[in-house]
């Protein structure tokens, strides 16, 4: 799935609270994904900002009465839920919550969210009394029990000078889960492990020993992953890349510390996939205090680290996928295949790191996939769209799937 936005159709409905401005940037990067975005406002959004705004940043009309004169828009209410391929509400006020929660109709958002079948996500957005009134969390869980997807707001200083929940969730945040509700649950009821980045030796406080990984393929991973329904645990390195949405974010920053972690995890973990670049070595001796340049030894002692995946692969539980990454200069396959079999894997996805538009730090990659039942060249394409196109083989390979090819 190259970009899941692109050609779906996206019902926005905004409602009055002073936070519907910031969906105004929402609805253009949305457009610039290439979705079919569709704003419906309540009349009292319109007086924190002019439908108008929405209109440009989407390219479609935007729609605030129920009942319209227009030819075109007389069965609006029904024709917008019907054809949607989700319905975002954001911001949600607690009127509105409350309108949704006992099935009102009484405007053209709660209509055209009776009509749809489509998936509802609800961002609320409100002050932080109103937020924890009873009332409002009551409403809030009759929301969940209809199945609609309701995103915690944040917390923080509000528009009325008081700080608590309630602020509307950062976009990042909220297209992770517009992502998901538009992408295959392939992954559901899968616990997966993703490690990422490089790790850091240090020599004293001062000075590391590290890689050139930057954790974009480990973190591209992640984020697909929860798209696809997995509970994602990513074991990360240091990165400056913030962590997905939906996703659990363990920080490490040696490779001993990675080893205690991944080990941890993967006992719970049905799917590995160690994307990490961990370094092999770190200096013998780690320093208290800076060492002075004058008194710095040049010859540097190295020590091993332990082979993370390696151990992995001695440890492998029955039903359990691993997955490895192998980042190599020449001889892609043949070095690729060698470490699948050495670390027991199911899957190498081998990186050719002599090029620079698919190495370290690159936004691009093209990936060697190598399995017990060959070997799979993948297209030279985003880091995301590679981690796609990982878990579709991953997906092929997990228990449930050889079930169904048997039965099939
Ligand atoms: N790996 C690991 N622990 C290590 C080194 C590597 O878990 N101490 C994992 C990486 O996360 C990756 C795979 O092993 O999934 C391959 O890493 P790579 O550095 O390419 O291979 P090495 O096994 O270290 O072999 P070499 O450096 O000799 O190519």
């Amino acid at each position: 799935m190259q970009n899941v936005f692109a050609g779906k159709k996206i019902v926005i409905g905004v409602t009055g609270s002073i936070a519907a401005f910031k969906v105004a940037g929402w609805v253009s990067d949305l457009a610039k994904e290439e979705a079919l975005v569709s704003v419906v406002m309540t009349p009292s959004a319109t007086k924190f900002i002019a439908p108008l705004t929405f209109a440009a940043l989407s390219g479609n009309d935007v729609s605030t009465e129920m009942f319209s004169a227009a030819k075109e828009d007389t069965m609006a209410h029904i024709s917008l839920g019907r054809e949607a391929d989700i319905v975002l509400i954001a911001p949600a006020t607690a009127n509105t919550i409350a309108k949704l929660a006992n099935g009102f109709a009484d405007d053209l958002l709660t209509t055209t969210v009776l009509a749809t079948r489509a998936g509802v996500l609800v961002c609320p957005a409100m002050n932080s009394r109103m937020y924890s009134h009873p009332a409002t969390r009551q409403n809030i869980v009759k929301l969940k029990e209809l199945g609609y997807t309701v995103i915690d707001p944040a917390c923080g200083m509000m528009a009325c000078k008081e700080e608590g929940d309630g602020r509307l969730p950062e976009w990042e945040e909220v297209k992770e889960y517009l992502a998901k509700s538009l992408s295959p649950q392939d992954l559901q009821g899968q616990r997966i492990l993703v490690t990422a980045g490089p790790t850091r030796e240090p020599l004293d406080p001062a000075r590391f020993l590290s890689n050139r990984s930057s954790g974009k393929m480990g973190y591209a991973l992640a984020r697909s992953a929860f798209r696809r329904g997995g509970a994602v645990t990513l074991v990360s390195g240091p990165s400056t890349l913030s962590c997905p949405a939906g996703v659990n974010l363990v920080k490490v920053q040696t490779a001993v510390e990675m080893y205690d972690a991944v080990l941890d995890h993967a006992r719970h973990c049905s799917v590995v996939i160690k994307a990490a670049a961990v370094a092999d070595y770190r200096p013998e001796k780690m320093y208290e205090h800076k060492v002075k340049k004058e008194h710095i030894d040049t010859r540097l002692i190295l020590e091993r680290n332990p082979d993370i995946l390696l151990e992995l692969g001695k440890r492998k539980k029955a039903g359990q996928l691993l997955v490895g990454f192998a980042a190599e200069s020449k001889n892609l396959r043949q070095e690729g295949t060698k470490k699948l079999h050495n670390k027991n894997l199911d899957l190498i996805a081998v990186n050719d790191i002599s090029v620079d538009r698919t190495g370290f730090e690159a936004e691009t990659n093209q990936v060697l996939l190598i399995s017990a039942s060959g070997a799979e060249s993948l297209p030279y394409t985003s880091k995301l769209h590679t981690a796609d196109l990982i878990w579709d083989r991953v997906v092929s390979l997990l228990p449930a799937s050889a079930e169904k090819a048997e039965q099939g």
